[in-house]
Parts: C-alpha cells; sequence; structure tokens
C-alpha cells in the first residue's frame, strides 16, 4: 500500500514536471532516412548559468559503429533546453572545427519552467563530422538582479548509416571556415567594421559554393526600424537609431564584391512584445536562415596557391554606407576539387558589380509632427566566367543577382504608433555549363505596427505579419527545398515594478517540399499561451510530437518577463 502510493506520488511528481511549457519553432522535421540504422552520441551537457564569457567546449570524435567516418546519409543535431524563472532570450553560436554550423537564440522561461527542441539537419558539413576536433557551444547568458534563468542544455548528434540501399549524402572535398578561428570561443566576427580572413584555396579547386550566417543585435536587432539619418532631426531623441533600414551582407573577394544577400529579418523571443512569441517562436529564431552564394566564378583568381582575402561587411543605404554596432557574421566556403591534382586554371569574362545597392530615400514630415519615410534599394550583379579542370573539362559559370528591397516607417500621434512596412524580395541563379548549380528566389515581407496605449509606454501593443518565402538551392550538394510559411502574431504587455505581464496570439501557415519528394504542411495557432489549433500533413508529419505542446494554458507564461525590448532603444524605466 505505502510502496503503492509512493508509485502513485513519484508518477505524480513526474507528470507535474513535466507540464513546463513546451515552446517550439515551427519548421519541418529533418527530411533524414529513418529507415537507416542510427548511432545517436551525446555531444555536450550543459548548464549555462553565469556563462559570459564562458561558452562549453568539448573535443568531438567520429562515431565508428555506423559505417566509416564521413559515409553517413545524414547528420542530425538535436538541442534540448530547459530553463526556469526569468531570462532574457540569448543568442547561441555553434562552432565545430572553427566553422560556424547553426546560429539559434533562446525562449525567454516562465516561473513554471519551458522546454525546447529543436533537431537540424547538419549534413551539408559532414566534412567536418568525419574528423575528430573542438566543438564549440557559445551562450552569453547573464545571472543578476532580476536575471535567475538557467539554460540547461543537451546537444546530442544522430548519424544515419549509408547502405545499398540509402545512399551517402553528397559532400564537399574541404571546407573552409570564414570566421575568427578562435578555439575559446564562438567563431563569429562582430562587425562593423568588416571582417576579413586571408584564405588559400587547393589549386586543383573546380567549384567553390559560400554558406554566409548574419544576424543583428544590440542597436541593430530590429535594424529594419532604423531611421534614415536625414529624418533623425524630425523624430522626438530616443525613438529611433540612425544609418537607416537596409541592410545588405556583401562578401568580397580581394576587395571586389563577389555576392550579397537582403537579409530575413528573424525577430527573437524578447523582441518587441515577448508574449507574442510563447510558446510559438518567431519563425527562424530557433534556426537563423543563411545565405548561399556561388563563388566558382572566382576560382581562376583563387587557385595560384596564393592567400586571398575574403571579407564580410554589412552595409546601409546611408551614404556612408555605414551601419551601427552590431551585426554577427561568419561564412563558410564549400570546396569541389578534381580528381587531378593539376591545378584549375580560366577567366573571369564578365563582372559587372556596383560595390553598393542602389538606393533612394524620400519622406514627409506633417505639420502635426507624423513622420512617413521610405526607403528603397535594388541590386544587380552578374558575373561570369570560363573554367578548366586539371582533368580537361571546362565549365561556363554564370553568376547572378537581382535583387529588391523597401521598407516604409510610419511615426504617427506624437510617435505613440510606429508602423514598419519592409519587403526584400530577389531571384538569385548560377549555371554551370547551363545547369542550376546554386538558386535562391524569396520574399521576406515584414509588417509590424506598435502602439504606445499609455503616454510614458507602459503599456503597448503591437501586431506582426511576416512570412518567409523561399525556393532554396544551395548548392548541387544539398536538396532544393521550397518553404512558404506565413506568421501573424499579436501581444500585449504591461510594464511594471510590481512584475512585467501580458498576453499574445500566434498563428502560422507552413508548407514544405523538396527535391526528394519529400512535404510537410503545418497550420499552429496558440492564444495565451494555448495551443488551439495544430494540424500537420505530407510525408514527414509525425504521428507524435517530439514534445506534446500544452494544450491547457500555463498561467505563469502570462507574468514573470524580463524588460521589452523595443526598437530604437525606447526602453521604459518606470
Ligand atoms: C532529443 O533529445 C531529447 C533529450 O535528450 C530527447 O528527450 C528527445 O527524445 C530527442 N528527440 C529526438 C527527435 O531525437
Ligand atoms: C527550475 O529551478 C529549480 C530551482 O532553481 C531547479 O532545481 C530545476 O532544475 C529547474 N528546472 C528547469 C527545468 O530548469
Ligand atoms: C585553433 O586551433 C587550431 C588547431 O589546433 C590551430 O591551428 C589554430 O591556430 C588555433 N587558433 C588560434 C586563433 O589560436
Ligand atoms: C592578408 O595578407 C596580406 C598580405 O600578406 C596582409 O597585408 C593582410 O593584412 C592580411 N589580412 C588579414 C585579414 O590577415
Ligand atoms: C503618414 O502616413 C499615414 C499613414 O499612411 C498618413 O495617415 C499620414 O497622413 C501621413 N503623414 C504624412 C505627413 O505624410
Ligand atoms: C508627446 O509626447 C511627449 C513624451 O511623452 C509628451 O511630453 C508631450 O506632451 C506629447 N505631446 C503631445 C502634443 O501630446
Ligand atoms: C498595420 O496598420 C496598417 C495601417 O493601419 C494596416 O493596413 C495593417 O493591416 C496593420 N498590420 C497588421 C499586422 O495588423
Ligand atoms: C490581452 O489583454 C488586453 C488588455 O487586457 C485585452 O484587450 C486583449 O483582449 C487580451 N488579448 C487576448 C488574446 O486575450
Amino acid at each position: 500500500m505505502f510502496l503503492r502510493s509512493l508509485v502513485v506520488v513519484l508518477g505524480f511528481l513526474c507528470l507535474a514536471k513535466a507540464q513546463v511549457l513546451v515552446d517550439f519553432q515551427v519548421v519541418q522535421p529533418p527530411p533524414v532516412p529513418l529507415k537507416a540504422r542510427q548511432c545517436t552520441v551525446e555531444i555536450l551537457q550543459r548548464d549555462f548559468a553565469f556563462s559570459f564569457g564562458d561558452p562549453e567546449i568539448v573535443q568531438y570524435t567520429p562515431p565508428t559503429d555506423c559505417g566509416p567516418a564521413g559515409s553517413w546519409a545524414a547528420v542530425t543535431l538535436n538541442f534540448t533546453v530547459t530553463s526556469n524563472g526569468t531570462q532574457f532570450d540569448r543568442l547561441g553560436i555553434f562552432t565545430f572545427q572553427n566553422v560556424e554550423i547553426w546560429r539559434t537564440s533562446t525562449p525567454e522561461p516562465t516561473t513554471n519552467g519551458i522546454i525546447w527542441t529543436y533537431v537540424k539537419d547538419v549534413s551539408r558539413y559532414i566534412p567536418l563530422f568525419a574528423d575528430p576536433g573542438t566543438f564549440i557551444l557559445q551562450l552569453d547568458n547573464l545571472i543578476q538582479t532580476g536575471l535567475n534563468g538557467v539554460y540547461a542544455t543537451e546537444l546530442h548528434a544522430t548519424f544515419f548509416e549509408s547502405s545499398p540501399t540509402i545512399p551517402p549524402a553528397p559532400k564537399a572535398d574541404k571546407i573552409i571556415p570564414l570566421s575568427t578561428l578562435l578555439n575559446n570561443t564562438g567563431d563569429d566576427a562582430s562587425v562593423p567594421p568588416g571582417f576579413s580572413i586571408n584564405v588559400t584555396i587547393p589549386q586543383n579547386t573546380v567549384k567553390i559554393f559560400a554558406e554566409l550566417y548574419a544576424s543583428g543585435n544590440g542597436n541593430e536587432e530590429f535594424w529594419y526600424f532604423n531611421t534614415a539619418n536625414e529624418f533623425i532631426p524630425d523624430l522626438p531623441s530616443g525613438t529611433t537609431f540612425g544609418q537607416g533600414p537596409f541592410r545588405e551582407v556583401r562578401l568580397l573577394v580581394d576587395n571586389q564584391v563577389a555576392g550579397v544577400a537582403f537579409p530575413y529579418a528573424t525577430i527573437f523571443t524578447g523582441g518587441i512584445v515577448p508574449t507574442a512569441w510563447r510558446p510559438i517562436t518567431s519563425y527562424g529564431a530557433l534556426d537563423l536562415p543563411t545565405y548561399f552564394l556561388d563563388l566558382t566564378p572566382f576560382v581562376p583568381l583563387l587557385v595560384d596557391g596564393q592567400p586571398h582575402t575574403f571579407t564580410i561587411d554589412v552595409a546601409s543605404a546611408e551614404s556612408d554606407h555605414a551601419i551601427n554596432q552590431n551585426w554577427f557574421v561568419s561564412g563558410l566556403l564549400q570546396i569541389v576539387t578534381d580528381p587531378s591534382p593539376k591545378p584549375t586554371v580560366g577567366r573571369i569574362t564578365k563582372y559587372s558589380v556596383d560595390p553598393f545597392a542602389v538606393s533612394s530615400t524620400t519622406g514627409s514630415v506633417g505639420t502635426n509632427g507624423d513622420v512617413n519615410v521610405t526607403v528603397t534599394a535594388s541590386r544587380k550583379i552578374e558575373i561570369e566566367s570560363e573554367i578548366t579542370s586539371g582533368s580537361g573539362e571546362t565549365n561556363i559559370v554564370v553568376w547572378s543577382q537581382s535583387l529588391e528591397y523597401s521598407n516604409t516607417q510610419n511615426y504617427l500621434q506624437n510617435v505613440t504608433i510606429q508602423n514598419v512596412f519592409q519587403t526584400a524580395t530577389g531571384q538569385v541563379l548560377s549555371t554551370h555549363n547551363g545547369v542550376e548549380a546554386v538558386s535562391d528566389s524569396f520574399s521576406y515581407p515584414l509588417n509590424i505596427n506598435l502602439t504606445l496605449l499609455t503616454p510614458d509606454g507602459s503599456s503597448f501593443d503591437a501586431l506582426f505579419d511576416h512570412s518567409y518565402v523561399r525556393n532554396l538551392l544551395p548548392s548541387p550538394l544539398i536538396p532544393k527545398s521550397d518553404i512558404n510559411n506565413h506568421q501573424f502574431a499579436t501581444g500585449f504587455f504591461i510594464i511594471s515594478s510590481a512584475g512585467n505581464s501580458g498576453n499574445g496570439t500566434n498563428s502560422n501557415v507552413f508548407s514544405y517540399s523538396d527535391s526528394q519528394g519529400n512535404t510537410f504542411n503545418q497550420e499552429v495557432n496558440a492564444v495565451l499561451n494555448k495551443i488551439t489549433l495544430d494540424t500537420e500533413s505530407g510525408s514527414l508529419a509525425r504521428n507524435q510530437k517530439i514534445l506534446q505542446p500544452q494544450l491547457i494554458p500555463d498561467p505563469s507564461a502570462l507574468h514573470g518577463f524580463g524588460a521589452a525590448r523595443l526598437p530604437g532603444g525606447r526602453i521604459i524605466h518606470l
């Protein structure tokens, strides 16, 4: 009897412990061969308390029980985190073999506790996983008065064995980091100023595909809300940052622009109204999108056996092209070499690239003090090369980018209303002898309406309507995918010395398909931390969720927030 009730009590405690809020980002489950033999290893386990400047650094050894190292069909990472108390969202940088392989951020905890799991397909980094090396997770967290949330993290890697019926994942011959190469912290660089590194490329390189990581932080967290310098004097001080809202991430080779990205605006979970992002985060918050460029046209320049300078920077549309502090950037090169060790030869036959985007700024200031500003920008890049490999094959490479950007901001009614309407769209295409190698058709519309409900701003609401629409072929080594996500979220927030509180809603319509025939659709809504709708379909649909999202609201999820972060540093202190 006693034992039996002990079991009941333990069962109840386990259940009670399980009632933490399950946070998640809408995303497709990784398209991996589930029928393959799988080997899961723990990469690291770490409680990030006061961890500023104190990353987790572990040594990795490839597993040998799912086939020879590097012969895997796929590799995924499972990052599972719990936290409770009050804490800000924090950036997480996963660096492996000096290459950034995942940029994430943390949902803000509740007093009753949160848990989230994100499973990421890292098959494109298999060349790194084939060798032993250093794995670093930088998650700079602060414990101080009012902030007690610890992030308790676990990271596992799962290796999928290849077999006669399940082929190994295609892979580059070498991955070269465009990073700080530091061994004691995450390897992203803070810009401005631009980050440069000298890199020597193998002389028999025939193809180079670049991937860029970039996100705005600090005074650049809400970069799309920054105002053109021309109109700063028309706004009360403390409402906005300058340098305008346009940002392009540029990759330069020996000081020549090789390609650019018009970035997607990732909103972190503490962004503007934290209540809008609980339990469903903003799209991209747990797995920030990256950008892919074909650098193959530069092969003729790079195969001389000498170091060449690669630069990543972020430029604005202001006359000095400067930005505020700061963006974190890094990149990597996926290198394909020829079977012949003979150096590749060739020449760049066309280079039609402006150093910066072409832009314009217009606006009006009303007699009532209202200010409206519109910034537009566009970009055309065309680079062509003729390349002959050591084994004698010739590749005609054509690389083009055609990108458009527009941002309108309204500052109305004594700046109690602040709206932004931004779109970034583009067509990116490279062909090798007429065959598509990299392509990216994207559209990132973003509309945020922020309204201060009290003159001191101690209560406010915001509406978010944004989409991530992207048909992407990152390189011939990675399947092409088509993602269409639309997210509409609202949040209401009260700042009070008795504790910050509020409420929110979040609805998402997501679809995914890829060149291997996988499909996934999800529609999921939340109101006041309660999931009110959740449907999945497609070949990747789960019979069972990784973690079951809450069907009953967690009352603790409506209060106990840290300070709100508003655009322009409009921090309200009571
Ligand atoms: C991810 O890891 C967590 C913690 O180890 C585990 O509970 C969960 O089942 C894993 N999920 C998947 C899909 O592997
Ligand atoms: C929540 O906080 C308690 C007390 O600080 C701690 O023992 C527990 O491990 C935490 N739980 C989670 C999910 O982090
Ligand atoms: C990091 O470690 C690698 C391998 O040991 C070494 O080549 C490199 O110089 C180190 N980086 C720095 C900045 O010390
Ligand atoms: C790259 O090498 C050149 C020539 O040696 C040198 O002047 C430059 O400072 C180097 N740049 C970096 C970022 O190391
Ligand atoms: C600014 O835009 C708002 C919303 O479109 C409009 O109502 C207002 O008249 C405009 N004011 C000025 C000064 O352009
Ligand atoms: C505009 O807002 C400021 C700051 O809250 C306030 O001091 C001022 O009185 C307001 N002006 C009007 C016309 O409401
Ligand atoms: C923001 O306000 C504009 C103008 O009032 C409106 O057209 C738009 O639908 C609003 N956006 C959202 C996300 O509600
Ligand atoms: C959030 O709270 C505000 C203010 O009490 C209220 O007007 C609004 O309807 C609430 N929203 C939801 C989704 O309950």
